[in-house]
């Protein structure tokens, strides 16, 4: 069942109907199939990336409990600094990514750097890989491959927990990086030691459709659209459910650059230099072809310094 849906939604010739696909900036698609989530505000410190916790929407799908959606809490500039951070900070060493192995790139120099030179290996970059590595053969996380988690993706996820009640801190991360012919295929993410904790999804640049289903491929998926900015939390039931990405749609509002509500962010300041158009265009190029999706993963139980197997021997 999940791979007919999958196959369903990724053909282009048939292309499929959107009918059967929630689409929260369109009520109509999703009433009766979900229950809002209140979201805990006591603690929120405003920060220039996010609007108000009183202004986000937060929803559950009945039919899949423990998969909780939020439509695009981010401020246009918000938007532009992960887009950013994501495609040049991301992807400079010591993170790993899926074309290290080719060599394409000369070692002194940074993925995004060359990319100047060389526009071939834009479209090579599929992932990068931030604090403990995720291992695409094994599945298995190592002690050893593993780097400083980035401070502010590590906020980041923070402010969502505790602003859904969760405990939560960030360890691993996957970053994906998907052109439009792309697809990931239906998997489930079990590597983690800890699987209590919920997964944070962050997606920017185009949309795309993507599948949850249940804990056996046997299960139809339920199908959603996710727009940029938009964030997912798979907790509970839907940790371990079987999910995929099975097409990228090109979207028609870039909300990156809709400045709407940015009086917030002074003129002169850092931020607004670091998103100003002028700064942005050459990233603006890349993500016209570009869903750019970060995948937050906790590795290790709360109070745990490394993994199980790995643990130094106490004395006695
Ligand atoms: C993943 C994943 C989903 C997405 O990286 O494991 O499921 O929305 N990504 O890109
Ligand atoms: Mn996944």
């Amino acid at each position: 069942m999940f791979k007919d849906s999958f196959k369903y939604y990724k053909s282009r010739n048939p292309k499929p109907s959107f009918e059967e696909v929630l689409d929260f900036t369109n009520s109509s698609s999703w009433t009766n199939k979900v229950k809002s989530v209140s979201i805990n505000s006591d603690n929120f410190t405003k920060t220039f990336d996010l609007i108000d916790p009183s202004a986000w929407e937060a929803f559950e799908i009945l039919d899949r409990p423990g998969f909780i959606y939020i439509k695009n809490p981010f401020t246009s500039i918000g938007q532009r600094y992960w887009i950013r951070q994501a495609i040049e900070e991301y992807t400079k060493k010591p993170n790993k990514l899926n074309i290290d192995i080719h060599s394409l790139v000369p070692l002194e120099q940074n993925w995004w750097d060359y990319a100047k030179q060389d526009k071939s290996v834009l479209k090579k970059l599929r992932w990068s890989t931030l604090g403990y590595h995720h291992n695409w053969d094994t599945k298995i996380y190592s002690d050893q491959a593993k780097n400083t988690f980035p401070d502010n993706l590590s906020r980041l996820c923070y402010t969502f927990a505790q602003a859904l009640g969760y405990d939560f801190k960030a360890e691993a991360a996957i970053v994906n990086f998907y052109h439009l012919d792309s697809t990931l295929a239906g998997h489930t993410d079990h590597s983690e030691e800890y699987l209590d904790a919920p997964l944070f999804s962050f997606s920017f640049g185009n949309s795309a459709v993507f599948l949850l289903g249940g804990l056996t491929i046997d299960e139809k998926p339920t199908a959603v659209v996710i727009h940029s900015g938009d964030v997912v939390i798979m907790s509970k039931e839907s940790r371990l459910s079987y999910h995929a990405v099975p097409r990228i749609v090109k979207t028609e509002k870039q909300m990156w650059n809709d400045f709407n509500c940015e009086s917030d962010v002074p003129l002169d300041s850092e931020l607004r230099m670091y998103t100003s158009q002028s700064n942005f265009n050459e990233f603006q190029d890349y993500l016209e072809g570009l869903r750019i999706n970060l995948n937050v993963r906790q590795v290790l139980p709360h109070g745990q310094l490394n993994l199980i197997g790995t643990v130094p021997n106490k004395d006695i």
